[in-house]
């Protein structure tokens, strides 16, 4: 077996990144080092206790969760309740809850000294393993405290990967912008400045075409009937907000691309740019991507613009029947 990737995921929990978390944690191409939460999609506590309930679908009680920041750096927070609901786990915590047993209600607020606090997760978790990938699918507001903190918080970090942003294509949540970078763009401008390694930017241009449909989750039902149902369960209310908000059938799933790429880096294709984060008026939050080099400035992105979406869902389906096959009382 191919060594494993070393990775630690900064997420606002959310239905999309209880795929990703699904993803990671059912890959043997992955060891989840951590994950750390944050406000966005729903409020910081509401992720923590998704997150768990992520963790206890897959039996999976050794990955340290760390609670995050609660809004973002400067914006008041707004969160995307219509697309992932109240709970932000597309309503069915409670039914969740009830078939898999209630959550230990252990969340604490770390807002004392919460950038001193980061620092050291992300320290321990970076400079004590080989290579580690660090992979944001949510608001920055984390990385950014934690940069701030400490300029030199990721000298040791491998990758860093980040769903956000968009280049050719419209936003998700203004005209120009997508909702992570929209939700707290400070943060997202300060880590494009100041990360030490370029962030491969894994934006709507790519992940719009990652769209899963009902049939598809059919597909997965057959492979493993037990996540089946748990996907089809947490993406039942998105399917109904992409017919009504985006004139979609079916979902897009941005999280689980980011993680896929770093599974197989051969899905995404892109190129280096300089690129910055608008952070006020109504561009706020659109990710200016320099492609034409215009101010001569050293790349400090990467940015994806093809992907091979059929890649994409085998690798889903693949890594899903595996895990089926030797979770054994999984697959009900
Ligand atoms: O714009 C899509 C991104 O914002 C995804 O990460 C989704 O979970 C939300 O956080
Ligand atoms: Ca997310």
């Amino acid at each position: 077996m191919k060594e494993q990737k070393n990775i630690i995921i900064d997420c606002d929990t959310g239905i999309d990144d209880s795929l990703a978390l699904m993803l990671s944690i059912i890959s043997e191409d992955i060891n989840l080092l951590g994950v750390s939460v944050v406000a966005g999609n729903t409020t910081v506590e509401n992720a923590y206790y998704n997150t768990k309930r992520v963790f206890k679908l897959l039996k999976e009680n050794d990955i340290e969760l760390f609670s995050g920041s609660s809004k973002p750096l400067v914006k008041d927070l707004i969160i995307a309740d219509e697309t992932h609901a109240d709970d932000g786990f597309g309503n069915i915590s409670k039914e969740f809850d009830e078939e898999y047993g209630h959550i230990k209600k252990d969340f604490i607020k770390s807002e004392e000294n919460i950038s001193k606090k980061l620092v050291k997760y992300f320290r321990d978790k970076i400079d004590n393993n080989k290579n580690v990938i660090l992979v944001t699918i949510g608001p920055m507001t984390n990385l950014a405290l934690a940069l701030k903190e400490d300029p030199n918080c990721f000298e040791n970090v491998h990758r860093i990967v980040s769903m956000g942003g968009c280049f050719r294509v419209h936003g998700n949540t203004s005209p120009v912008a997508e909702f992570n970078y929209w939700v707290d763009p400070e943060a997202a401008n300060y880590v494009y400045h100041n990360s030490p390694v370029k962030v491969e930017m894994v934006g709507l241009d790519v992940t719009r075409k990652i769209v899963l449909t009902e049939d598809k989750v059919e597909i997965i039902k057959k492979k493993n009937n037990k996540l089946g149902r748990f996907i089809e369960k947490i993406t039942n209310f998105y399917m109904d907000f992409h017919l009504e908000y985006e004139n979609i059938v079916g979902c897009v799933i941005n999280d689980p691309l980011a993680i896929a790429h770093i599974i197989d880096d051969s899905i995404l294709s892109g190129f280096d740019s300089f690129t910055e984060v608008s952070e006020t008026s109504i561009t706020r939050g659109q990710s200016v991507v320099d492609s034409q080099n215009f101010y001569k400035k050293k790349p400090n992105s990467i940015i994806f613009t093809e992907v091979d979406s059929d890649r994409f869902f085998n690798l889903f389906y693949d890594r899903i029947e595996k895990y089926g096959k030797k979770g054994g009382e999984l697959n009900e």
